[in-house]
């Protein structure tokens, strides 16, 4: 039997190339290894602290178009934006009610962000059991996610695995997949901390909508060190190992082909090397981009893919109410 695989986007920042390295390309080496894919958009998720709504609204559709331009294959995936889904929030008012506080309130992403301040939304502590739902609704049999939300989808094993014992047989229990196995890419400027999308330096981040000569600047300006050689050390030449990992993953050369191919060359030609290559692949994918935003098959994938899983979790919403009584 074919197993379904799961998983959910947060919008809250713009796409990088870390998110590109560490996140979607091995999403798309593992939509081969599965025939039935589920990919979408958490936005109600992202709603447990304040978004801009206009910001919000543009950056859902820009998440599925980079996806689907990156190589999501929306035949093969079923892709999908979490609150076109009414069925989504009526299944996890059940479930909220079925999970004890102390659980939610244990779970390690909500003490952190909520740790020091006085007012922080209720969403904050029920997001796990609405990332349950995500995942009960359609009988997800794999979750890929990172380290950090592992303790999530725990968690909705033990919802379903309660309710299953309370209710009769309903939910199937998912198993997480983590995928903490992708390549890390670093800030360019302080190659010690991870690319992210909240760094306040951009010279240090490459975002998926960067143009060609913005890449190749901010490699150039990349943080290297005084020494002079081209080889791969994490511990002392974390700025060259960064480019070698961008480098490598980009050009499918291995670390070494490349450190043989750049062994008496200097860093400025390695530099222009890396912002070639990555700034050409960024172009192609943002060319795609631009085609799906102006084609319309934006709004066909998502409104079959609202079509495919509102009829799930519709049915699923029936046989939960069934189950608990809440039925006329
Ligand atoms: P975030 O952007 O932190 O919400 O993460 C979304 C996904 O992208 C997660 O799977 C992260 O592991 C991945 N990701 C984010 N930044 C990087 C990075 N600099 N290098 C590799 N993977 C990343
Ligand atoms: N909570 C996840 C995150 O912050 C996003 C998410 C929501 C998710 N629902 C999910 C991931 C269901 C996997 C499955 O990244």
């Amino acid at each position: 039997m074919s197993k379904r695989i799961l998983t959910g986007l947060k919008p809250t920042g713009e796409l990088t190339l870390g998110n590109y390295i560490g996140a979607i390309l091995p999403f798309i080496e593992m939509q081969k290894d599965f025939d039935d894919v589920f990919l979408f958009v958490a936005d109600l998720h992202a709603l447990t602290v304040y978004q801009d709504p206009k910001v919000l609204r543009d950056r859902i559709k820009r998440f599925v178009a980079m996806y689907v331009a990156c190589g999501v294959d929306p035949e093969k995936t079923t892709i999908y934006i979490q609150s076109e889904n009414e069925y989504i929030p009526a299944i996890s008012w059940i479930l909220e009610c079925n999970t004890y506080y102390g659980e939610a309130s244990r779970m390690i992403q909500f003490k952190e962000k909520s740790k020091g301040k006085e007012n922080f939304s209720v969403g904050l502590l029920t997001y796990p059991v609405l990332m349950a739902t995500d995942i009960l609704f359609c009988d997800a049999d794999y979750v890929p996610v990172g380290e950090d939300q592992k303790q999530h989808v725990e968690l909705t094993r033990d919802i379903a695995e309660r309710f299953n014992r309370l209710y009769g047989e309903t939910f199937k229990i998912p198993i997480p997949y983590i995928t903490e196995r992708g390549t890390k890419i670093k800030d360019l400027k302080d190659p010690t901390k991870k690319m992210s999308k909240s760094e306040e330096n951009p010279n240090g981040v490459i975002s998926m909508y960067d143009d060609k000569n913005t890449i190749i600047k901010k490699i150039k300006g990349a943080t290297t060190d005084s020494d002079m050689t081209i080889k791969f050390d994490e511990e002392k030449k974390p700025g060259i190992s960064n480019l070698l990992n961008i480098a490598s993953v980009i050009s499918g050369k291995s670390i070494e082909e490349l450190e043989k191919e750049f062994a008496d060359k200097n860093y400025g030609e390695f530099k222009s090397y890396v912002g070639e290559v990555t700034a050409n692949r960024l172009e192609e994918i943002q060319k795609k981009y631009n085609d799906i935003i102006a084609s319309g098959e934006l709004d066909r994938i998502l409104d079959k893919g609202a079509e495919k899983t509102r009829k799930l979790a519709k049915e699923k919403f029936q046989t939960v109410k069934e189950k608990v009584g809440t039925i006329r």
